[in-house]
Order: structure tokens, then C-alpha cells, then sequence
């Protein structure tokens, strides 16, 4: 992943599916349609396509019944008795009747009108529309695919209110923006168990993801147990796989939760854990061994020889019945070639064949992979370096170079999915994930035609610096906010309505398993050693780990697959919520200085900062782990001060002033340095306080 920064592409909107059926106009109803800036309150994330909102809720008490009375199946069944399962543990209603009527009258009428397909497609309906009246609930579909969308935001509109739990009235029309939404999860790099996936297909689901990219094998580690080429777990997996039936457990989890399931099996580079099991097939005589370090690496399967494509041949045979989907990945990136440079027969064979490049080359690889993969019923998908002049249009590109790119394979007639802008591991705000959009700029040109090309978008969930116990915290909730921009219309644009409503689904998925809150607090007695973590707790919410991907550069220990991730900058979340929510409350307070009551809590916040940073010195004689703090405690100790005299002198005029603020601003300067690989998030919001204050403090006022 040489990825150099997110493309940040503002484009617009087009080519929404939007089914007009089955549209409640009820007389005491307002229209809301989606604007930005005049979006009711309700906490739902994606916003729906069309909501309009009523007078008035429907209480859910332990009478709630749910009656399915058009097409029913097994399927189904199964989501209404989950739903049913969420609504008991978001109210505590133990005592629900978990048994589904055939007929009217019920709390929720669930109405679909016909099966979806055994095997998910890309491309069904997802549809739904939900009326809700102080009376009862009406969900329609199409399939039960829109069905299950619509009981997720039925969850989401369940709220406490005086009176007991409810529901407001409303009528929801919704359909996706686009039919390809997905989260990418690298289980090579790091390795992830089973119930890790589960617990983000719920999450998923929740938020009306319906792709999960499961990238399954890389130079660090081949992560599925074959039948037919065993040495690939025993030798390239370090004991840590997926078992077949561990995979068919995945994949029926997924698809109760209408969400497919595609595997990405990376070749011909990010081959060194499959060929430290089978180096027969390399393009250097090995012997190869699993790769610990990260990086691009050169081992890469021989694409001369025919035994490479008859291994290839079985082996995505035997994957290919095990993955149901119909689609499958065949990675394709990052060929860095040094090995077909390196061998005498592989450049006689370019030679022979016209293959100029080892572009050409590998082009000449996909061809014959393509048709392998077509052989077995698949429609082939990899990175944006298959994209070739010959590969069959039939061909998806998954492009992680940016919306060019993508835009590029639309006009040579494929279909495309864009990751560029959507790349987890970088630690950057949601916002700015927000404001990629998934459609190329206008001034790319596509086509109706080739919109159309665009299928949508996958978030990628490298797992260089995550493990089963942190990752969750680098995909939400900031991934909600990124599944809105691939679900939602175009125009949902607002961004503190997006961070406003977050926060209310990060709560949601805590409820549903999701570890991105509870692990934290262990993270930190870890690095504490020991229970009371309130002070490192109140630095840890400060700061913000390293951003894109300069962790490698800024390493004082070489990061491997062998150094645990068990430091401040693995437990400190992707986004500072504290350091917004000041950032929010110190834009208040320069906008209105005369209000006390702003001041006074930022004063708080900032004595809060000051006094931890203070009593964290002793803890950091004590851990090893609370070592590399120090010199980031004192910096916290240092701008925290910075702010409280910026606030005691602020509207002072003062001869000093000048001399103040240089002093304060360079303190502020070596603040904002990473240090143990984390950022002080505060630091922006402190340093606007100091510049707009009249400053010239004599002493701290804190001291
Ligand atoms: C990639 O990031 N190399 C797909």
C-alpha cells in the first residue's frame, strides 16, 4: 500500500434508483425532504433517500407484535426474529413476544412481495418504504433485502421519550444510492477470527453495508484452509486460518444480514505465504518464507508456466464452490516485477510473445486468470493495475488510485467500485472520508452510460497496525458516516448533522458487540498497569494516532507483524471526539466572548488537561508502555497552560502581548509534533484561542 493520500473529489449526484410506490401522503404531514441543512432530528444513519415526518409516535411497550403477511420465508423469518432480538436489548423488554402473526392487526407489518435470490446479486432490489403512525408500523419491500434495511431504521427511530419508548411518525421512502457497499477486511496481515467478522457484519448491517471483501490471503499469511493444496494453511498461515466450515458458517451469517460475501485471493504479487507453501510456482527459486515485515515484497507467481495456471485452476475451483458469490477477486496489485526481471526464461518468454512490459505481462497473466474464474461461473474483480487494454469488459475494477482511475475503466466499458478516499487504516477524520464522493467529478465526463459503470464503493480495513482487539475502533463508527456517502443521496452533505448523529450510532453498535468503546479502557490498564486510568484516559482522548501512513517513517522500533500493537497510538481512537467538541466550543466562544458559560467549561476542559498531564508524570516510572508518554504528557501539561492564560487575558490589551503570544505560539509549535507516534488534537483549538487573546500573562494562572 503505496497509497499517498486520499483523493478528496466533490461530484455529484446521478443515476439514483428510487422506486415511487407506496407513498402514505397523510394530511398532517410535512414534507422533509432531504436537504442538508433542514434535516430533522431523527438520529438515523444513511439518512433515507425521502423521509417526511408526522405529528405524534408509536409507544413500543411489551404488547410490540410483528405480523409478516405477504411472501414469507426462512430468510426472513430469520431478520424479523433478529430485529425482534435488537429491539429487546435496545429497551430491556425481556418479556417481548417473540412469535410472528400471519395476518393484521400487529405493532409492525412486515409486507414483501417476493423471494430474493438464494444467492445474493449485486444488483436486486434493496428498496423499502416504512409508515409509521401512532397506531402502527408498515414496512414494504420488494425483497427481504429492503425488508431488513427497513427494520434497521425502524431500530434507529426507537428513541426514550417521557412517556416510555417510541417511535415517531413518519413515512420513509429509501432505496440505495448505490448498489455496491462494502468494507474490505484484511485478515492476512493481522489475522481475524471469526467472531471479529461477525460482530462487523452486525455492524453492517446496521448501517446497510451489503459487501464484505474478505482479503484472504497476502504475504503475510494465506488465511483458508484448501482441501486440495493443504501446505497453503499448513506452511503459510502460522496456524491461523479460516477452517471451510468456519467459512460457510461467515458466509450464512452474511447472507441472513443481506450481506455478500466476496473473497479476494491476491496473485501474482503478495504471493509470499502461498509460496512458502508451494514455491514450485514462483518466478525465483525460494526457498520463501511468511513475510513479517510490511511493505511490497518479491516473490510472484510464475505467469509463464502452464503448471502455474493449473494450480491456479484447481485451487480457485475449490474457492470458487466454497464462496458462493458471483463475483471474485484476484487482487492484482502491486507487482513490483523485480523477480520476472531477475529470470532468464520469464524475459525469453516476453521476448517470444511481445510482451514488452512486465505490464504486458501480467496482462497476459489476468487473461488467462479471467478465464479460469469465468470457467467457474465468477465474474473476476482486482485492483486497479488489471486494468489493460485486453482484459474483458466483463471485468470489474476496484480502484484504489483515485476517481481517474476509476473513471478510466468506465469509459473502456467496465464496471468499477472506487476505494480511493475510503481507506480506514489512514486514521483521518470522518469528514473527510465524507467528503469523497463514490461518482467521478462532472468534469471527468462519464457518460450516462458509464455512471451507470459505477457500482459503488468498498472502505478498506488494512490490518498492518489492527488485531482482533483494535480494529473495530478503526472501522466505526467512522465507517457509519462512509456508508451514509455510499447509501444516501448525493446531496447529504452536512457535515456536524453527520458527527452529530455518529455519536448516536456508535452507541448503537456498542449495543450490538462492537468493541470500538469497550476495548479501550482495557487498551489503556494495559498501559497503565494498573485499574485507575482516569488520567491517562484524559490524555488518551486528546490525541489522535499518527496520520496516513507515516507510522513506518516515525517508528523508533521498526514496525513488523512481530511487534505488538499495544501502545497509546493502537488505543487512541482514529478521531479525538473531545478535541472536536472543544474545537466546536472554542469557535463559540471567539464568536461570542462575552459568554461565561462557554468560558468557564472551556476553562475546565483545559484545568482537566492541565491537572491529569501533572499527575501522569509518576504513573510514567511504572510501565514500561507509559515511558514514551512523557514527553507528550508534559506538552499536554504545556499547551493546556497556553490556553488557560490565553483565557484569563483574553480582551486585554497589553504592551507584552506581542512578546506572549510568540512565546505561547512556539510552545504551541512543538506541541503539535508527533510524539510517541500520536498527535495532540487540541492543539488547533488552543492555538486560535492564544492568537485571538491580548495575552501578556506575567504567570500561569493555573499554577
Ligand atoms: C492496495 O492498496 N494495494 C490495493
Amino acid at each position: 500500500m503505496n497509497y499517498s493520500g486520499p483523493a478528496i473529489i466533490l461530484g455529484y449526484f446521478s443515476g439514483q434508483k428510487m422506486r415511487t410506490v407506496f407513498l402514505f401522503v397523510l394530511p398532517f404531514l410535512f414534507i422533509m425532504q432531504l436537504q442538508a441543512q433542514t434535516h430533522p432530528q431523527l438520529d438515523l444513519m444513511p439518512l433515507p433517500a425521502q423521509v417526511e415526518m408526522g405529528n405524534g409516535e408509536l409507544q413500543i411497550n411489551p404488547a410490540f407484535s410483528v405480523a409478516i403477511t405477504a411472501h414469507d420465508d426462512a430468510l426472513l423469518r430469520r431478520a424479523v426474529e433478529r430485529f425482534l432480538s435488537h429491539l429487546r436489548g435496545k429497551t430491556g423488554m425481556t418479556a417481548l413476544d417473540m412469535s410472528v402473526a400471519k395476518l393484521p392487526p400487529a405493532t409492525l407489518v412486515v409486507e414483501v412481495e417476493q423471494p430474493s435470490e438464494s444467492v445474493q446479486g449485486a444488483e436486486e432490489d434493496e428498496s423499502y418504504s416504512l409508515t409509521v403512525t401512532s397506531a402502527e408500523a408498515h414496512l414494504h419491500s420488494r425483497t427481504a433485502l429492503g425488508a431488513m434495511h427497513g427494520l434497521q431504521t425502524f431500530l434507529q427511530l426507537i428513541e426514550a421519550t417521557p412517556s416510555g419508548f417510541a417511535v415517531p411518525v413518519v413515512s420513509i421512502e429509501d432505496a440505495p444510492r448505490f448498489p455496491w457497499r462494502g468494507l474490505m477486511i484484511d485478515a492476512s496481515r493481522h489475522f481475524m477470527p471469526v467472531d471479529v467478522i461477525e460482530r462487523n457484519l452486525d455492524g453492517m448491517e446496521a448501517v446497510k453495508l451489503n459487501v464484505l471483501h474478505w482479503h484472504l490471503s497476502d504475504d503475510q499469511g494465506f488465511r483458508v484452509e484448501s482441501k486440495k493444496f493443504p501446505k497453503l494453511q499448513e506452511l503459510g498461515s502460522d496456524g491461523l486460518y479460516y477452517t471451510q466450515k468456519q467459512i460457510r458458517e461467515v458466509i450464512a451469517f452474511a447472507h441472513d444480514r443481506g450481506i455478500r460475501v466476496v473473497p479476494e485471493f491476491d496473485i501474482p504479487g503478495h504471493t509470499t505465504a502461498l509460496l512458502t507453501a508451494y514455491p514450485e510456482f514462483a518466478s525465483a527459486p525460494g526457498p520463501f518464507k511468511i513475510e513479517r515485515n510490511w511493505g511490497v515484497f518479491n516473490p510472484t507467481l510464475d505467469p509463464t508456466r502452464d503448471a502455474t495456471y493449473k494450480f491456479l485452476d484447481a485451487l480457485i475451483g475449490e474457492m470458487a464452490g466454497l464462496f458462493p458469490d458471483h463475483y471474485f477477486h484476484i487482487g492484482g496489485d502491486e507487482v513490483n516485477g523485480k523477480e520476472w526481471n531477475g529470470n532468464a526464461n520469464i524475459r525469453e518468454f516476453k521476448r517470444v510473445h511481445h510482451l514488452a512490459t512486465n505490464d504486458d505481462l501480467q496482462a497476459y497473466f489476468n487473461e488467462r486468470v479471467e478465464r479460469i474464474v469465468t470457467k467457474y461461473g465468477k465474474t473476476m474483480i482486482g485492483w486497479d493495475e488489471i486494468l489493460r487494454p485486453n482484459l474483458p469488459k466483463s471485468a470489474v475494477i476496484q480502484s484504489w488510485r483515485g476517481a481517474q482511475s476509476l473513471a478510466e475503466a468506465a469509459k473502456q466499458g467496465h464496471r468499477g467500485i472506487l476505494s480511493a478516499g475510503f481507506y480506514l487504516d489512514l486514521v483521518l477524520p470522518a469528514s473527510q472520508h465524507y467528503a469523497v464522493d463514490v461518482m467521478p467529478p462532472p468534469a471527468v465526463g462519464l457518460t450516462d452510460e458509464e455512471q451507470k459503470r459505477i457500482l459503488g464503493a468498498e472502505a478498506c480495513m488494512w490490518a498492518e497496525y489492527v488485531t482482533a482487539e483494535n480494529v473495530d475502533s478503526r472501522i466505526w463508527p467512522r465507517m457509519a458516516a462512509i456508508a451514509e456517502r455510499f447509501w444516501s443521496p448525493q446531496s447529504v452533505q452536512d457535515i456536524p448533522s453527520m458527527y452529530r448523529r455518529l455519536e448516536v450510532v456508535s452507541r448503537q453498535l456498542d449495543g450490538l458487540g462492537l468493541t470500538h468503546n469497550t476495548s479501550y479502557p482495557i487498551m489503556l490498564r494495559r498501559i497503565a498497569g494498573e485499574d485507575d486510568i482516569s488520567n491517562l484516559r484524559t490524555l488518551a482522548d486528546v490525541v489522535e494516532p499518527t496520520k496516513g501512513y507515516t507510522r513506518m517513517k516515525t517508528a523508533a522500533v521498526k514496525p513488523t507483524a512481530l511487534v505488538p500493537l499495544n501502545r497509546l497510538v493502537d488505543a487512541a481512537r482514529p478521531e479525538s471526539v473531545t478535541a472536536r467538541h472543544f474545537a466546536e466550543m472554542t469557535d463559540a466562544f471567539l464568536a461570542n466572548p462575552a459568554d461565561a458559560n462557554i468560558k468557564s467549561n472551556i476553562e475546565a476542559m483545559l484545568k482537566q488537561w492541565h491537572a491529569a498531564a501533572l499527575a501522569l508524570s509518576p504513573l510514567e516510572e511504572k510501565s514500561f508502555l507509559m515511558k514514551e508518554l512523557a514527553p507528550l504528557s508534559q506538552s499536554l501539561g504545556a499547551v493546556s497552560d497556553a490556553g488557560l492564560q490565553a483565557l484569563q487575558h483574553f480582551g486585554e490589551a497589553s504592551a507584552s502581548a506581542q512578546e506572549w503570544k510568540t512565546q505561547q505560539l512556539s510552545v504551541l509549535d512543538a506541541a503539535s509534533q508527533t510524539q510517541a507516534q500520536v498527535t495532540l488534537a487540541i492543539v488547533p483549538a488552543i492555538r486560535k484561542l492564544v492568537e485571538a487573546s491580548g495575552g501578556a500573562a506575567t504567570a500561569s494562572p493555573s499554577k
